[in-house]
């Protein structure tokens, strides 16, 4: 019966997207799967029966509704890029979610219209990890790192009527350092075309010649046939042509177009203008493919003199590294969820992202080419010596030019890839044959992309300065080590430097601790760490030091902050103390609530709005009389502070240290209940903002903030509605941590929860949490059904929270 849905279910929903040219070409995308995982209940075998499996929605994590547990993945390890010499146990290392094992995914499925002479491609943006392939019970293909795009073309194996496709996914332990996800997690289609097509991933669109008047668009396509013609035309944004050309010139299996487009309209983070070229492939005038390709004009330069430069200006990148997860759906991409995480990046400033240290999801891609994010686009975390046991040195040697080329091949017409990275980090580093494979693997980005550098994140900075590592890279990245910043500039030969992963500085949202002071690798019984950003690792540094960098040596050409937002897995300095299992890092935590780092990275790095953000909470019942430092985070340069109508002075921002510079600091503040009250100063000395906080009182009433109140009925989307609560004048309480209950109804269901606790075991799945801080996040997702949905939040002596929201078409 459930297989009958499932089958069901994938015909009438798969059609996902066909050119202009309907009968040309057909991608379906296979959404509804069973699924079965070999664990403990059932002997670690598989029953090939698949009546009893689940059905599952691919995108899919299996491991993501947990439980946590200590035990999984358990690493006895010493971390020697953390310059650990002594092997200790790591807990939360990969998330502690039960990604290991082996799973099996099963989809059967008709090709409507399907006739012999058709080419049939499978494509994979994703699979986690070692897929091996099956159709029709005959093994189709293989491939091993689970971060890489692939295909097969399975042709030969497709029977007319229904098909059963089978992949089976190996998660070894000891193979990641932060929770890697399991499963099917991106999406999978089925493209059926004409014997005569473009080949996949065949397109290659640059624009080598760009002036205000006129730009050359150059369009690569590689194709199957003979006696073929291709016409492409090159749509505005508004869908109005602007250029044709039609070729039947071809060399070996390539078309080569120029088309010009007059007064172009660049690409850039402020104006992220997409064009697209429809290419149609004809046998005489018999249409036989075409294909819409999205591109941007736009032009990157590096160079000694200027450093980056984006259309001519020299542009510096405000970046952030970012892991694949997304908090609590885990692995699973999910396209709203994403475009949330660069809505609040936007609203920061940040303009730059680093997908470390991977290949990112298609769909990440395609929102940064929209919103305008330039993009780094990662590719290994391991070349051939391991950082972990069962990690990709297991398959550099067989896959990684493979790999390359997929991750090129399949992204490079976004305009937002502005670099490729070849590696972070990698062992490799040392010694003449890493140097070697550094050449190689940027060999292969440049054979297969003439137009964009390649990087490496390095932490072996003193090494690659003297094996000629460093010299090598198109743009030499350091991670951390700003004491050698200098260095690396008078001595690498590309006259800049680029600050590839800065600060790691860790913080919990909402958590302060006494004395505030700088401290390294600081430990507290709580397993949490101070918001008052002043901790980091013992290889890293606070904010505020990266910024004296990239503020006075203009061959800086910018940094990717680790992180933008909190990852499962990675809880340093908690590394070894359980429950701990998701990272401290993030600017934002694992909800995606902004930490008070955030608003220092705005206050800078937005300069468009302004930022005026007063910490820590005041709510100190306990420490009246003790000393309870303020500190605020603005764009204005000076600001006096007031304590119940009491000023604490004026604090301008100055040079003495790098926080002096960066932030107005009152250390010498002691607690008492009542108003904290800011008022910043602008450059004429006069009044121009100001802000209070208050004491709350008990825990009142829950307060329900959506980020969108409509969202789309495609049983996909998110709507993350932001919980908390207040007391009885409607003061936010910054410490409650209540047991909170959601409920759902109507047009949606409850997707998950997730309060930013690095410690949680609570599970995000379950239609309960407690409060962090005194908030966390609910997650709404759409039916395929338009209407009202209902979400109620309740509490144990708590005034309920109610919001209706809406979905629609
Ligand atoms: C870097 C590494 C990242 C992460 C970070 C934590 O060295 O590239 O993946 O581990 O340290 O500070």
């Amino acid at each position: 019966m459930t297989s009958k849905i499932s089958i069901y279910i994938c015909m009438s929903l798969l059609i996902v997207a066909h050119t202009m040219m309907a009968q040309s070409r057909e991608v379906f995308e296979l959404t509804t799967w069973k699924f079965q995982k070999a664990s403990q209940e059932n002997g670690f075998e598989v029953n090939f029966d698949d009546s009893k499996w689940e059905t599952v929605r691919v995108p899919h994590d299996w491991a993501i509704y947990g439980p946590f547990d200590k035990e999984i993945d358990k690493q006895i390890v010493a971390i020697v890029q953390n310059k650990e010499e002594i092997a200790s146990e790591k807990t939360g290392r990969t998330g502690s979610l039960p990604h290991i094992g082996t799973a099996w995914y099963r989809n059967k499925f008709k090709l409507p219209k399907y006739e012999k002479g058709k080419k049939v491609i499978l494509l994979f943006e994703g699979a986690m990890s070692e897929p091996e392939v099956f159709l029709n019970g005959e093994k189709v293909g293989e491939w091993a790192y689970g971060y890489s795009y692939f295909y097969f073309d399975i042709t030969a194996f497709i029977a007319e009527g229904e098909n059963t496709l089978a992949v089976k996914l190996t998660n070894k332990e000891f193979a990641s350092r932060w929770y890697p996800g399991a499963g099917l997690y991106r999406k999978v289609r089925i493209i059926v075309k004409n014997e005569e097509s473009i080949d996949q991933w065949g397109t290659f669109i640059t624009t080598p010649f760009i002036s205000e008047s006129e730009a050359q668009v150059n369009i690569k396509t590689k194709v199957s046939g003979e006696n073929l013609t291709l016409v492409t035309t090159v749509f505005d944004a508004a869908g109005k042509e602007v250029s044709s050309n039609k070729t039947q010139t071809i060399f070996g299996n390539e078309f080569e177009q120029n088309l010009k487009v007059n007064n172009p309209k660049l690409w850039s983070p402020e104006t992220p203008y997409l064009y697209t070229a429809v290419t149609q492939l004809f046998v005489k005038n018999e249409l036989k493919d075409s294909l819409s390709t999205r591109f941007g004009i736009r032009e990157i330069n590096y160079d000694a003199k200027t450093g980056f430069r984006l259309n001519g200006e020299i542009t510096k990148f405000k970046g952030v590294c970012l892991h694949h997860d997304l908090g609590p759906i885990g692995t699973a991409v999910n396209k709203s969820a994403l475009r949330r995480q660069l809505t609040i990046l936007k609203d920061m400033g940040c303009n730059a992202i680093r997908s470390s240290h991977n290949m990112p999801s298609i769909e990440q891609l395609e929102l940064c080419d929209e919103m305008g994010f330039m993009f780094l686009a990662e590719s290994f975390d391991e070349w051939a010596v391991p950082k972990v046991e069962n990690g990709y040195n297991r398959f550099f040697d067989e896959y990684a030019e493979k790999d390359v080329v997929n991750l090129v091949h399949a992204t490079r017409n976004h305009p937002s890839i502005v670099m490729w990275s070849s590696g972070n980090e990698v062992p490799d580093q040392w010694g003449a044959a890493g140097v070697k494979r550094a050449k190689w693997l940027q060999d292969i980005f440049h054979r297969e992309d003439p137009t964009r550098p390649v990087t490496v994140g390095m932490d072996q900075v003193q090494n690659t300065l003297e094996s000629g590592f460093g010299a090598l890279l198109d743009v030499p990245g350091l991670n951390y080590r700003l004491q050698l910043y200098e260095e690396a500039f008078e001595k690498f030969p590309q006259g800049f430097i680029l600050g590839s992963e800065t600060a790691s500085t860790v913080s919990s949202r909402g958590i302060y601790k006494f004395p505030v002071e700088k401290a390294s690798m600081k430990q507290y019984d709580d397993f949490q760490s101070s918001s008052y950003d002043l901790e980091y690792c013992s290889w890293s540094n606070v904010p505020d030091d990266d910024f004296v960098l990239q503020d006075d040596k203009p061959w800086v050409i910018g940094e990717f902050v680790w992180t933008g937002f909190d990852y499962l897995g990675e809880p340093t300095p908690y590394d070894e103390m359980w429950p701990s299992r998701s990272s401290y890092f993030g600017i934002n935590d694992l909800a995606g609530l902004p930490k008070d780092r955030f608003y220092l990275y705005r206050s800078r790095w937005n300069t468009k709005d302004e930022t005026l953000h007063i910490l820590p909470h005041w709510n100190w019942g306990g420490r009246e009389g003790e000393v309870t430092p303020v500190f605020v985070y603005t764009n204005y340069d000076s600001a006096e502070l007031f304590v119940n109508g009491k000023s604490m002075g004026i604090q301008t921002k100055n040079n003495e240290t790098p926080q002096n510079r960066y932030r107005l600091m009152w250390m010498d503040v002691k607690y008492e209940p009542g108003t904290l009250k800011v008022v910043a100063f602008d450059k004429q000395g006069d009044k121009a903002a100001e802000k209070e906080i208050h004491t709350a009182g008990e825990p009142y009433q829950i307060i329900l903030q959506p980020e969108v109140s409509v969202i789309k009925a495609n049983g996909e989307d998110l709507a993350y509605v932001t919980v908390s609560v207040v007391d009885k004048n409607g003061n936010p309480c910054p410490t409650a941590t209540n047991q909170l209950k959601f409920s759902v109804k109507g047009k949606g269901t409850y997707r998950a929860a997730c309060n930013g606790d690095a410690t949680s075991l609570e599970m995000f799945h379950l239609p309960t949490m407690k409060l962090f801080s005194g908030k966390l996040v609910v997650l709404v997702q759409s039916t395929n059904e338009t209407g009202e949905i209902t979400l109620m939040v309740t509490g144990k002596g708590l005034k309920k929270g109610k919001i209706i929201l809406n979905s629609s078409n």
